[in-house]
């Protein structure tokens, strides 16, 4: 299972990258945003800070929604890093786009994606990672988990080479529910990685094992 950090913070790339565990990076508009980025250079220049720390893949999204749009962005984006993935809505131009990257041999991640139908269409057209967010899905009352189990069952009846990436990741049981699945890849926020290290047992038995060192 590949982990990656649904994040444009760079601080939060950098140490999830010094644990040792990060295979790759998502990013969207709203975290950029977040991050306070603006204008094409600072975007392309922040993509580039972010691919200078990651060893794996990260993913940039674009933002027209016609063909032609999608594939002068997407051709602009991957000449930043060969890093870079990317990343197409899940629209009726995505999909074609999608189709037209995987025939250029240009990695794509196909997003907002909340059915089987549309994981299918994105696998049909050559997509690298699809990405179903199962938060969202949660958040007005559906079972997120419950496409994941699905998208598993589908691209394993047909040999789908897509990686299913199980995104807007929003606490650690839906990330090992993910694992218990069979998700090829979780992009989750740095909280949920390093909520992974915890259990109480583990502190009380350190606090103990380190008191008694004392005494040797
Ligand atoms: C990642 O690729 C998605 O853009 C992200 O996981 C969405 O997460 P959110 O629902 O928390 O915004």
């Amino acid at each position: 299972m590949k982990f990656f950090i649904d994040t444009a913070n760079l601080n939060e790339i950098r140490e999830a990258q010094d644990l040792g565990v990060l295979d790759g990076v998502t990013t969207n508009p709203s975290l950029m945003a977040k991050e306070g980025i603006k204008g094409k250079d600072n975007i392309f220049a922040h993509y580039k800070a972010i691919c200078d720390i990651v060893d794996g893949d990260v993913s940039a999204e674009v933002i027209s929604t016609d063909f032609h749009g999608i594939v002068r962005e997407g051709e602009e984006l991957v000449e930043i890093d060969p890093k870079i993935v990317v990343k197409v809505p899940m629209i009726k131009d995505g999909v074609k786009a999608i189709k037209y990257f995987t025939d250029k041999g240009i990695k794509t991640n196909c997003t907002l994606v909340f059915s089987a139908g549309q994981a299918i269409l994105a696998a049909k057209a050559g997509a690298t990672y699809v990405s179903p967010f199962l938060g969202r899905i949660d958040d007005v009352g559906g079972d997120g988990l419950d496409l994941i189990e699905q998208l598993v069952v589908i691209y394993n009846n047909y040999g789908f080479e897509t990686e299913i990436l199980a995104a807007s990741i929003r606490h650690v049981p839906h990330l090992i529910q993910c694992a218990e699945i069979g998700a090829d890849v979780v992009t989750c926020p740095l909280n949920v990685i390093t909520g992974l290290l915890k259990h109480p047992l583990t502190d009380v038995g350190l606090e103990k094992f380190l008191a008694d060192a004392k005494k040797l």
